[in-house]
């Protein structure tokens, strides 16, 4: 028998330490002026140095359980989408569990950078459709001030620290999931990386030397990438979910450029109470801008039981992921 997969409950984690474009005037050659009107950036949440990605994601984790009333005990599963694991291994899923003393749960990360908790909420929602487990926990999100290089205005504006997370359990049918696309272009693969630290360039004093250990971006490659994935996945994930673009209730796009954002709303022809934006307050947290922001909207009271709920997503891969919901709760 097929079960309805869905999220049950929501949480996140931000940092208190916010480090504002005017801090950032006198760390590099930049301007609040710019980075607002290039990114609608004008703030972002920093992480202590004695915290680990896990750290973050456990405190997610724990709010995303209250809410939904699971106890770590009943958990079939943990599904990390980041790509700032505490260390390569083990995973970090394991020393969430660990946290948590969710002992029953099967445990591994998942590498899809800022597409991450799309992919992770689709291979939870299979688990969770075939019956084989119940509940399942996705958290995603992102220590990307460990990865800076904070001398480089191109990518320095733009990151932040974060998690957030979901639980996906069994819901009513005719709610939850309705839709998923995922996909990827590795020819793109080069344009966001980190280069140096894996098998291919192992740590050395000369990675090091080179600065290849922080994130390296082509932003203009990244940018035309998502506008088209933004529009192009989006539309599939509509179409593949049986709705039209007037039946969708709110957007929850990745927050990374306000730019690619409004490009993809005037294309959806949807008015700015539609379009969740939260991007000004954290910049671009990876994996956690979409469960961050769709909790946030549940906060100020934007999503209600049955609202189409788009979200859309891109990242380093070049990955790409769009889902339609329905919202359960
Ligand atoms: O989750 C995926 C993560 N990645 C992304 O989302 C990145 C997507 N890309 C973007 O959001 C945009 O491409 C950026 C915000 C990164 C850059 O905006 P842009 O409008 O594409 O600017 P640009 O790279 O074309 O640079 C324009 C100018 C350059 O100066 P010149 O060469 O025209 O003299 C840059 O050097 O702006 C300069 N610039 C800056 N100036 C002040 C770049 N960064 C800054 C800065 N402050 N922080």
């Amino acid at each position: 028998m097929q079960h309805t997969p869905g999220i049950t409950g929501l949480g996140y984690y931000l940092p208190e330490r916010v480090l504002t474009n005017a801090e950032l005037e006198r760390m590099v050659d930049t301007t609040d002026e710019w980075i607002v009107a290039r990114t609608g950036i004008r703030e972002r949440r920093i992480a202590p140095p004695e915290e680990a990605f896990s750290d973050l994601g456990l405190r997610a984790a724990n709010r995303a359980l209250h809410d939904a009333g699971v106890d770590p005990s009943e958990l079939d599963m943990i599904i990390v989408a980041t790509d700032t694991p505490d260390m390569i291994f083990p995973n970090t899923a394991s020393l969430i569990q660990r946290g948590l003393g969710a002992w029953r749960a099967a445990c591994f990360d998942l590498l899809a950078a800022c597409s991450g908790f799309i992919y992770g909420l689709s291979v939870a929602s299979q688990y969770v459709r075939s019956g084989t487990h119940e509940k399942i926990l996705v958290v995603g999100g992102s220590l990307l001030s460990r990865i800076t290089d904070w001398q480089d205005r191109n990518t320095c504006v733009l990151f932040g620290d974060g998690a957030g997370a979901a639980v996906v359990g069994r819901v009513e049918a005719g709610f939850g999931l309705l839709s998923v696309i995922l996909g990827a272009d590795g020819r793109g693969a080069t344009h966001l990386s980190l280069p140096a630290g894996g098998s291919r360039l192992p740590a050395s004093h000369e990675t090091v030397e080179q600065g290849m250990h922080y994130l390296h971006m082509n932003g203009r490659e990244v940018f035309k990438f998502a506008v088209r994935v933004f529009e192009e996945a989006a539309e599939e994930a509509i179409v593949q979910a049986g709705i039209s673009k007037e039946d969708i209730d709110l957007f929850v796009p990745h927050q990374a450029n306000i730019r690619i954002i409004e490009a993809a709303a005037k294309r959806y022809a949807l008015p700015k109470e539609k379009v969740m934006v939260n991007l000004d307050r954290y910049g671009n947290i990876s994996a956690a801008t979409i469960p961050v922001a769709l909790q946030e909207a549940r906060e100020a009271g934007r999503v209600t039981k049955g609202d189409h709920i788009l979200m859309a997503a891109f990242g380093a891969g070049l990955t790409y992921a769009a889902a339609v919901l329905r919202w359960a709760l």
